[in-house]
């Protein structure tokens, strides 16, 4: 008799985002710039815009939310929590959601930071942890919102949202292998000094620096497997604005020869992976992932024990090039329908509704009472700060 290996990985994956948005033609109109600059030049085409009552822990709760109501939430041992927005200089914004989720005190919670990274990071450990305890699972939530100065060239690639993902033994999406390659460098491409609301990014270093780890990454992997793209059936990288994965694949392309058509089915692949990024913008920890779930939900082709690469960046920088495979029945356990509904139930902001949310989001550091009360009510709402103490609350009706 053949026992099954046994696999670890991702189980569940889901995403939650913004109730508003703006589309890049708004911006264009305002700033007098060609809208292909952002629609074709950058590949994208709307921004996720947080409101005063949304932050990166109220959109990591919605992101748990469907998968906490469908697993058992006993078994968790560990919510990891990945940002490079985060709240609190001290206490890890899990530990709000762990509240906000009712979630076991038995269960561990921390948050990781390494910018773009930090969710890849969670994963590996996470991987090893499972493996160790095959019968438990971890949670792993990477929540951000890009902010950056308006009126700069950044502008245009903010957005917002939350991933998250299960990771258990056996997982039904996705079983990702222990070898991987990694890339550090003290570097300035991107950085938030702790007095700063809004990043300082050098736009085209980053560019450079994202596309160099990228390589030595892929060569780090080289070494330590041997494998070669025509191993993979696609990949899925990080995406800080959509057109920069195509730079990414060019740049693994001149690495070993691969054919014409084989470069093209890569690249009309990869326009499956940036669906959902395309309308929701950067989203930092979460971006990479956004990308997968927007690969496993869009592409029409049955993906089952495909092999995937994945390429996971961070400014600074850590990268890590690792690789997994599709489950059998993937699609099963996919959120497809509720990520299209999601995204189609947001409300359009124009240039000056999105000044304001812009503006108005650094006085929710110290606000009261949230002020914007005329905005519709959500499954987890951020209502101000107290005392120091910032206040949530969850709307029972709506989770
Ligand atoms: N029609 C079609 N295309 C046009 C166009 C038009 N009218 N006008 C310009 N374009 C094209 C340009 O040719 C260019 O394409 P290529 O890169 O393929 O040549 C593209 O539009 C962008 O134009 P510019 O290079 O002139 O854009 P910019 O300098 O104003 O800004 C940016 C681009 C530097 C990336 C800026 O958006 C930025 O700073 N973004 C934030 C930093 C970032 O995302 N870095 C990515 C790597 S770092 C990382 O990954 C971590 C992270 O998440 C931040």
């Amino acid at each position: 008799m053949t026992t099954k290996k046994q696999t670890v990985g991702i189980d569940r994956l889901s995403f939650n985002t913004t109730a508003h948005y703006m589309d890049l033609q708004e911006l264009a109109t305002q700033s007098g710039t060609d809208v292909n600059k952002y629609y074709q030049g950058l590949r994208q085409r709307k921004m996720a815009i947080p409101s005063m009552i949304e932050d990166v822990v109220t959109l990591a709760a919605g992101a748990c939310q469907r998968i906490v109501k469908e697993v058992d939430v006993e078994k968790i041992d560990m919510l990891l929590f990945a940002t490079e927005s985060g709240i609190d200089q001290s206490k890890s914004a899990g530990i709000y959601v762990h509240r906000l989720l009712g979630l076991p005190n038995t269960c561990r919670v921390l948050e990781f930071k390494q910018a773009c990274y930090s969710a890849t990071g969670a994963l590996q450990l996470a991987t090893n942890y499972v493996r160790q305890n095959p019968g438990r699972t971890i949670m792993i939530v990477a929540s951000d919102i890009a902010r950056y100065k308006r009126n700069t060239a950044a502008e245009a690639t903010q957005g917002a949202a939350a991933v998250a993902m299960l990771v258990s033994a056996n997982p039904k999406l996705l079983s990702i292998d222990s070898a991987s390659g990694f890339y550090s460098n003290d570097v300035m491409d991107f950085w938030r000094p702790n007095h700063m609301h809004e990043p300082i990014v050098d736009g085209k270093y980053s560019c450079e620096v994202y596309l160099d780890a990228l390589e030595e990454t892929w060569k780090s992997l080289k070494d330590k497997t041997n494998v070669k793209i025509s191993d993979f059936y696609g990949f899925c990288f990080h995406v800080p604005f959509s057109k920069m994965i195509f730079k990414g694949l060019e740049r693994l392309f001149s690495l070993e020869p691969v054919t014409w058509s084989e470069r093209a089915r890569l690249n009309s692949l990869a326009d499956k992976a940036i669906e959902y990024n395309q309308d929701i913008g950067n989203c930092y920890t979460a971006s990479l992932y956004l990308s997968l779930i927007s690969l496993l939900e869009n592409n029409p082709e049955n993906m089952a024990a495909k092999r995937l690469g994945l390429y996971s960046y961070g400014s600074g920088c850590t990268a890590e090039f690792f690789t997994a495979t599709v489950g059998d029945n993937y699609r099963n356990y996919l959120y497809t329908d509720e990520h299209a509904s999601s995204l189609a139930s947001r409300t359009a902001l124009n240039y000056s509704q999105y000044t304001a949310f812009h503006d108005g989001f650094v006085k929710t550091q110290t606000m009261s009472s949230s002020e914007n009360v005329a905005l519709p009510p959500s499954s987890y709402t951020f209502n101000g700060v107290s005392d120091d103490k910032r206040l949530y609350s969850v709307n029972d009706s709506l989770v």
